[in-house]
């Protein structure tokens, strides 16, 4: 197959045409932060708002995860504007999060904390207001833990969970009330769900966390290839 050259930052870069930007370029050594984007899901969720880039002759920034390449396209990753857009959605996903990141599972192993790191960002709040959930955490399940104060509606383990043919967690409600959860809320350990762990494999943050003692090595492997 012919492949097409574009650049990124001014490196130029070969890929398929119509690959995947987010994809290639981080398959080529280049950091955009994502959160929500999964190789298989088609389309992309484009939730997270965090893959921001431009595109020479483009008006506006567009997200990464959704563009694909063609011939001749030039990317840039770090301008003034993806940068301020950026930071912005990062900390709107902050201001719904349960920041309590020494008493979570996922401390150190979180990739909002990556992100955090990479890009020079404080797990803290600047300009908006933290807005609590104080939803219940739903420990039914005998392997995992669900915790939606911690969820950053993602939506990877709603499209991995479908994946495996069960569909037990979904998004529920609209706007600010949106949540991922089960049918009318059933406790997972009521809802259908065939302890596969994806879900928990592949959630960013300490939403889903495997209760002490249960591996995840194997559904880890299973999803590999989809982060
Ligand atoms: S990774 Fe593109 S919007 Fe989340």
């Amino acid at each position: 197959m012919k492949l097409v050259t574009f650049a990124i930052d001014g490196v130029e870069v070969k890929a398929r045409p119509g690959a995947n930007l987010l994809w290639t370029a981080l398959d080529n050594g280049f950091y955009i932060p994502n959160l929500c984007a999964m190789r298989g899901a088609n389309p992309p969720f484009a939730s997270c708002r965090l893959c921001l880039v431009e595109i020479a002759g483009r008006s506006a920034p567009v997200t990464a995860c959704t563009e694909t390449i063609h011939d001749g396209m030039a990317v840039h990753l770090n301008t003034p504007r993806t940068q301020r857009l950026r930071n912005t959605a990062f900390e709107l996903l902050l201001s719904h999060h349960d920041l309590d990141c020494r008493n979570c599972a996922k401390n150190r192993n979180c990739e909002l904390q990556d992100i955090s790191s990479r890009l020079g960002l404080k797990l803290k709040l600047r300009r908006l207001r933290h807005i609590p959930l104080e939803l219940p955490v739903d420990s039914s399940h005998p392997l995992f833990i669900y915790d939606p104060n911690k969820c950053v509606l993602c939506g990877r383990c709603v499209w991995v969970c479908h994946e495996q043919g069960t569909g037990v967690l979904d998004f529920a409600f609209r706007g600010i009330d949106t949540l991922v959860t089960t049918l009318a809320g059933t406790p997972l350990a009521d809802a259908g769900c065939n302890s596969c762990l994806a879900c928990v494999a592949v959630c960013p943050v300490g939403a889903l966390v495997a209760k002490p003692g249960v591996s995840l090595d194997e559904a880890k492997a299973a999803v590999a290839h989809l982060i």
